[in-house]
């Protein structure tokens, strides 16, 4: 019998051109449908990407840098130490920005469910209780007639993807040429300018299910060669990733003192104890997106091909092959989605949209559940009769940050967060068997150069701090 899962599963086609002798991509001739799905990577925050190495997919798990170890460290972090109890579900599951944009994607790989709102169903069509024609993001508040606000929405969704649906792609192996494949440039012409069309360059027609995305997703981040890595079952060529020290600019927005723990034989940073602040900017790093993170670094600091990816769309000139600048700019420049306000000293923010239009085909909308009503965050112009609404209690869910204070946190190289005590912090000198004279003690004040540093250095080895703080141990080797 048949296996209905497979049968239903949905997929999207993409033409590969191999090369049959070398067992290699040449190129991919792909839709809207695959661009898009490519193009969403960059609007994925860090902790998404960390739950989705995790998964098992063809490729199996994969690391990067410290990304598991500090995602891991937020799933074992006691609630105790959180503010809320929402916060733990906003790192593991983080919103991102371009919900909006997403909402179409033929395979979407983030599970996490799109925002939902509510309306007070009770009072939301009486004429006495006005106020109550607002919505709200939680059950938890009332409006001002007193009813909760309890009936669920999510919103109606105009966008459509990234790029436009008429355009065929061009795919490099390396990511490196997203090329529109306009008359001007059919794929013969450039076979021919790349020379080559041999006897032995292939078509091959593939579906690409969810499956797949997740593999191109791994491979992206640690292979030069993503599409013959997923396509023709190779083994993804992970490069060692070369720390590169990026030049951020420092700007005095970040002023945290941080004590480190360094072991002088070996030049590196063991441990750090910190603030709250101190493990708040760390873990922050969880909610940024990647082309918000490859914009702040540099497209050559990132790992695999994404960087790669990043460029070929930033340099684009053909705007026209994207259904608008703004959809560009959601790709290049994304934004911290608003729930994480408290952590946009590095990266800028999405406002909060304030207003909502409740679109409805006639008055007895109110009285009939079936009549067509929809909710949605963009004035539409066609859409007929509406209401306008806005947010009600629009109260940050992360008002002072993720961990609580005052309190002393501990991070080790690899970025393994925990809440510090001196049984914490002998443990790890003793587990690591580290003569005591062979340790130091230093204080530093971190700013915006240095948080950067780390992340650079979390994304791309396995020793954040020291790679990401090298520049200030200098005198701690000179001592030695
Ligand atoms: C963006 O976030 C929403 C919910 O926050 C989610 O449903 C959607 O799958 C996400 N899209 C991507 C590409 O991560
Ligand atoms: C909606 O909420 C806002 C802000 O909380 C409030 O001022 C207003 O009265 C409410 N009602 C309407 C109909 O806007
Ligand atoms: C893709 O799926 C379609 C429909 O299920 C099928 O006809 C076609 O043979 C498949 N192509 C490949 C390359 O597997
Ligand atoms: C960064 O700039 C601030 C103020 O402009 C200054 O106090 C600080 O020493 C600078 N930090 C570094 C590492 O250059
Ligand atoms: C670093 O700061 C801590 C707490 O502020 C202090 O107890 C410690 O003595 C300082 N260490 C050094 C080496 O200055």
């Amino acid at each position: 019998m048949a296996d209905n899962t497979t049968q239903t599963e949905e997929y999207v086609q993409l033409k590969l051109v191999i090369n049959e002798e070398s067992n290699k991509v040449l190129f991919a001739e792909a839709g809207k449908d695959f661009v898009d799905i490519l193009c969403s990577f960059l609007t994925m925050p860090l902790g998404t990407i960390a739950r989705l190495l995790q998964k098992d997919s063809n490729m199996g798990q994969i690391t990067i840098g410290c990304l598991n170890s500090l995602y891991q460290s937020v799933v074992d972090l006691d609630k105790r130490y959180l503010w809320t109890d929402s916060i733990k579900e906003l790192l593991l599951k983080p919103k991102n920005s371009s919900e909006d944009y997403c909402s179409t994607l033929k395979l979407n790989i983030d599970d996490s469910q799109p925002t939902e709102y509510f309306i007070c169903a009770r009072n939301y069509f009486s004429s006495e209780c006005r106020s109550c024609r607002n919505i709200s993001k939680s059950t938890y508040y009332k409006c001002s007639c007193g009813s909760r606000f309890d009936r669920s929405f999510f919103l109606k969704r105009f966008c459509k993807g990234f790029v436009n649906s008429v355009a065929t792609f061009v795919i490099t192996d390396d990511l490196i040429n997203i090329i529109p494949n306009s008359a001007a440039y059919t794929t013969f012409s450039l076979l021919k300018n790349l020379g080559i069309i041999t006897s032995s360059t292939k078509e091959m027609a593939v579906n690409v299910t969810k499956e797949k995305v997740v593999d191109l997703l791994k491979c992206a981040l640690v292979s030069k060669s993503p599409l013959t890595d997923v396509f023709l079952g190779k083994k993804p060529s992970i490069e060692r990733s070369r720390f590169l020290t990026c030049n951020a600019e420092n700007s005095s927005t970040i002023q945290i003192t941080i004590q480190l723990v360094i072991r002088k034989s070996e030049g590196n940073i063991l441990f750090a104890h910190g603030d709250q602040d101190f493990a708040d900017l760390l873990i922050s790093f969880l909610t940024f997106p990647l082309g918000g993170i490859i914009r702040k670094l540099g497209e050559y600091s990132s790992m695999g091909s994404i960087g790669r990816l990043y460029k070929s769309i930033a340099e684009s000139v053909e705007n026209q092959y994207f259904i608008s600048e703004e959809a560009k700019n959601r790709l290049i420049d994304p934004l911290l989605a608003s729930e994480y306000k408290s952590c946009s000293s590095i990266l800028p923010i999405k406002e909060q949209c304030l207003n909502y239009y409740g679109y409805y085909q006639s008055e007895s909308y109110r009285y009939r559940s079936n009549d067509p009503f929809f909710i949605t965050d963009k004035h539409y112009k066609d859409g007929g009769r509406y209401e306008e609404m806005r947010l009600h209690n629009n109260k940050n869910p992360i008002k002072e940050g993720f961990v609580k204070g005052p309190r002393t946190y501990l991070a080790t190289d690899d970025l393994v967060i925990g809440p510090a005590s001196p049984i914490s912090a002998s443990l790890l000198i003793n587990r690591l068997q580290i003569p005591v004279d062979d340790l130091k003690e230093k204080n530093v004040t971190i700013g915006m150069k240095e948080c950067l540093s780390i992340l650079n250095a979390a994304l791309t080895s396995t020793s954040a701090l020291t790679n990401g703080l090298g520049h200030l141990l200098s005198e701690v080797m000179e001592e030695k």
